[in-house]
């Protein structure tokens, strides 16, 4: 758990003013990868990893970020804020004060510091956390009222267009309407959401293999665009499909051989995943863990030989857990290349089951996995005494 107290009285030692708190999730997604940026479905759920981001009003026209993590600060004049990424951490801040600006918010100024404990680079949206409490932290000092989802589509455009990552809505969104107990299906379209309660005797955990990855570039955007590439095709023949939400796997039966076979099977693994991850909100609704545990290996399958965004490390993790008591599902979690897998377990089988996973991965791999038992948790809020008792501040 973050320190709320230490965060307190670092921001006031520094800044020399008693700041106001907000935190923001990471999350785990439980199913729908790579479908939110082609209009599709996902299932994630926010967790109890967070970013606090601490503020207080200045009034010398300056603006201070400071990072506990990377023990760093950066200060600019007010009117005079970075135009482009400069590769560090700052860029989250920095990217949310460029599109809150661009979207007509008058940024004041202000002193921030930003303490966070979402592992970074393992695939949790460390990100999107940051994004969102820096975003909601400079709101709360302007008369600015933006709603919840809305404040996920500006921070998806901080890290789109500042960052330079093209990431989806699913991170910021989850960040912002995330529910304690609960997993949230949001339809990345219209961005209609429905909350479905995680049985109380199952665990979240998950199990981080500490292969790093990255967003910024790389992997994640060559993706993209193969993905790009095929709903182009699709759509010179059938020209409702916008994204790959509106095609149907009898429309990539029909043209699929047109494709490069890569980029055929990329729309396979979104188009199949869409159509998983809506039957596994549903299985998760009505109590059928068995369906919904079998469409989490499916959609880990379907990842890793369709859209070839897992490596062996995480798919030793998922094989591992597959062979344990008491686990409902298994499978690679985020945008892939490295990172976590997430694991459905039983309560009264978790802790054997972190201990197992750990051993079985170390035997195989020779890396110490980091294993996080984790609890679904609320989306953004502030928080509200100087003990760190959060509440909702929606
Ligand atoms: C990253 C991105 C999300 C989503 C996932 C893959 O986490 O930030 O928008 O595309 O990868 O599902």
């Amino acid at each position: 758990m973050l320190d709320v107290t230490a965060t307190r009285s670092l921001h006031s030692r520094r800044f020399g003013q008693d700041p106001v708190i907000f935190s923001a999730p990471g999350r785990v997604n439980l199913i729908g990868e790579h479908t939110d940026y082609a209009d599709g479905f996902v299932m994630p759920a926010a967790i109890d990893f967070a970013t606090l981001a601490a503020i207080s009003p200045r009034t010398d026209n300056t603006i201070a970020i400071n990072s506990v993590n990377f023990d760093e600060q950066v200060t600019y004049p007010v009117d005079n804020l970075p135009a482009k990424a400069s590769h560090q951490w700052s860029d989250y801040p920095v990217g949310v004060l460029s599109v809150l600006r661009e979207a007509g918010v008058h940024i004041p100024a202000f002193s921030l510091t930003l303490n966070g404990d979402v592992p970074i680079g393992a695939g949790l949206s460390s990100s999107a956390s940051i994004e969102v409490a820096s975003m909601v932290a400079v709101l709360s000092l302007t008369s600015a009222e933006i709603p919840l989802p809305r404040i996920a589509q500006l921070c998806q455009r901080a890290e789109n267009n500042f960052v330079g990552a093209s990431t989806g809505i699913m991170d910021q969104f989850i960040a912002c309407c995330g529910a304690e107990d609960h997993a949230l299906l949001l339809d990345c379209r219209s961005l209609e959401y429905r909350l479905a309660p995680i049985p109380s005797h199952l665990s979240l955990v998950i199990a981080n293999s500490m292969v790093k990855h990255s967003h910024a570039g790389g992997e994640y955007n060559t993706r993209r665009s193969e993905v790009e590439e095929g709903t182009a095709l699709l759509r010179s023949h059938r020209p409702e499909i916008k994204l790959l939400r509106d095609a149907t796997p009898d429309d990539l039966a029909r043209w699929g051989s047109e494709m490069r076979p890569d980029v055929l099977k990329r729309c396979r693994h979104i188009v199949t995943e869409n159509i998983r991850t809506v039957a596994a909100a549903d299985a998760l609704e009505a109590g059928d863990l068995k369906t919904l545990g079998r469409l989490m290996y499916e959609a880990h399958a379907s990842y890793r030989d369709d859209f070839e965004a897992s490596c062996p490390e995480c798919d030793i993790l998922v094989d591992l857990a597959s062979k344990e008591p008491g686990v409902i599902g298994a499978r690679l979690t985020g945008g892939g290349f490295g990172g976590c897998t997430v694991n459905l377990v039983e309560n009264a089988n978790a802790r054997d089951f972190s201990a197992h996973l750990r051993e079985g991965y170390l035997e195989a791999t020779g890396i110490e996995a980091d294993i996080y038992l984790c609890h679904a948790s609320a989306g953004v809020h502030k928080i509200t005494s100087s003990e760190g008792e959060a509440q909702l501040a929606k």
